[in-house]
C-alpha cells in the first residue's frame, strides 16, 4: 500500500444515517465536490429513519454518487490519496454500505483505508481548511447527538456534557410530529418559529442546577404533548402554531445557550464552534452571535452546507488523521456505538 502523499485529494464516503453522501477534498480544506444524496421524503412517510431502507437506499445510490463526485471534481481514481468512511456512530445496515464500499475502493487502489467518526466530521465542519484546530468548546447539535466537548486539537477531544435522552434534533423532530409538521420537523419549526411569540408560552428547561453541562430533552416533548391535549384547537389558528414554534424553540436554544457559556466560562478558553444539524437554527445562530460579542468570545459557525450531513465535512476530518500518519485495517469492524473521544482504532 502506497503512504498518503500529502498533497493528493481525499475521498471520503458518509452513510450513517439517511443521506449517502461522497466528498473530494484536496488538502488542506479544498472542496473539490459534495454530493449528497437524501433519502427524506423516503422516509418522511414513516416519520422516521427505517435502517433496512436506508441501507437498500445507500446501496443504491453510493457508486454513482462516488463516480459522479470523482467527475465533479476532476479526480481519477488513481490519483486519490486515501479513501475515508464513516464507521460510526450511526445505524449499522446504513454504516456498513459506505465502510465496505470505501474498503474495496482504497484496496482496489492501494492507498489507505480510514474509518471515521461521524461526530469529529460535524465536531471539526466549523474549520473547514484550517491546517490548525484550535483549543475550544463545541457545542455539537444534531439530530441523532448532542453534547458540549473541550476540543484540544484535531483528535483530541473530552466531552463535558451529553444528553440523557433526547438529542436536540430530535427534540424538534418529535414536537413538529405532534404538531403534524412534516419530518425532518426542526427546519419547519425553525421557519414558523420566525412569525412567533417566543415568551407566549413557557416550556420547562431540565438539568438547569448550576455546574451540570448534561441535557434532557425528553420532558419537553411530554410537556408539549400534555399542553396540546389540553389546547387542542390552538394548532388551527397560524399565530398560535407560530407562538407555539417559537416558545419550543426559545425554551432548546436558551437550554444550549447557557450551557454553552457554562461549559466556555469553567474552561476559560475564549474560542466557541457549534456544528450538526441543529447549528442551521436561526435562533441559536443568532444567539450564539449575540452572546460571543457580549462576553469577547470568538465563534466559529459551519456554512449551512456543512451543517447537515455531509461528506466534506468528513473528508476534512480524514485530512487531519492522515497527516498525522493514521490509517485504519481493512479488517476492522464498522463501530454503531462509538463515541468521539473514544479510542479509534489505527495503524
Ligand atoms: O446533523 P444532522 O444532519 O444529522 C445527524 O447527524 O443527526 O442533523 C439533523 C437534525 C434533524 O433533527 C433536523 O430536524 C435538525 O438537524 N435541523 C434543525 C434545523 N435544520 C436541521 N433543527 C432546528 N432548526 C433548524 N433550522
Ligand atoms: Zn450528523
Amino acid at each position: 500500500m502506497k503512504p498518503f502523499d500529502m498533497h493528493s485529494p481525499v475521498l471520503a464516503i458518509e452513510s450513517s444515517c439517511d443521506e449517502t453522501a461522497a466528498a473530494i477534498l484536496r488538502p488542506p480544506g479544498v472542496i473539490l465536490s459534495s454530493l449528497v444524496a437524501s433519502q427524506a421524503e423516503e422516509h418522511a412517510r414513516f416519520g422516521g429513519v427505517v435502517p433496512e431502507v436506508a441501507s437498500r437506499n445507500h446501496l443504491m445510490a453510493v457508486d454513482p454518487l462516488v463516480r459522479r463526485a470523482l467527475q465533479l471534481g476532476g479526480v481519477a481514481p488513481y490519483n486519490l490519496g486515501a479513501v475515508a468512511a464513516t464507521s460510526g456512530p450511526g445505524l449499522a445496515p446504513a454504516l456498513l454500505v459506505g465502510a465496505s464500499y470505501a474498503k474495496g475502493f482504497a484496496l482496489a487502489l492501494g492507498i489507505p483505508y480510514l474509518a471515521l467518526n461521524h461526530l469529529e466530521g460535524h465536531l471539526l465542519s466549523p474549520f473547514m481548511g484550517e491546517e490548525e484546530i484550535p483549543h475550544h468548546i463545541a457545542l455539537l447539535v444534531s439530530g441523532g447527538h448532542t453534547q458540549l466537548t473541550e476540543v484540544w486539537k484535531a483528535g483530541s477531544y473530552d466531552v463535558l456534557g451529553r444528553t440523557l435522552d433526547d438529542a436536540a434534533g430530535e427534540a424538534f423532530d418529535k414536537v413538529a410530529k405532534l404538531l403534524g409538521l412534516p419530518y425532518p420537523g426542526g427546519v419547519e419549526i425553525d421557519r414558523l418559529a420566525s412569525q412567533g411569540d417566543p415568551s407566549r408560552y413557557n416550556f420547562p428547561r431540565a438539568l438547569m442546577e448550576r455546574g451540570n453541562l448534561d441535557f434532557s430533552f425528553s420532558g419537553l416533548k411530554t410537556s408539549v404533548r400534555y399542553f396540546l391535549e389540553k389546547n387542542p384547537a390552538l394548532t388551527q389558528s397560524s399565530q398560535g402554531l407560530a407562538d407555539l414554534c417559537a416558545s419550543v424553540r426559545h425554551a432548546i436554544v436558551g437550554v444550549l445557550l447557557e450551557k454553552t457559556a457554562r461549559a466556555v466560562e469553567v474552561s476559560g478558553l475564549s474560542q466557541v464552534a457549534v456544528s450538526g444539524g441543529v447549528a442551521a437554527n436561526q435562533a441559536l445562530r443568532a444567539g450564539l452571535q449575540e452572546l460571543c460579542s457580549v462576553k469577547g468570545w470568538r465563534l466559529y459557525l459551519p456554512t449551512p452546507e456543512l451543517t447537515t450531513d455531509n461528506a466534506a465535512m468528513m473528508a476534512f476530518a480524514a485530512m487531519h488523521h492522515l497527516r498525522m500518519g493514521k490509517s485504519s485495517p481493512l479488517g476492522l469492524e464498522i463501530s454503531p456505538q462509538w463515541r468521539v473521544g473514544g479510542v479509534a482504532e489505527t495503524v
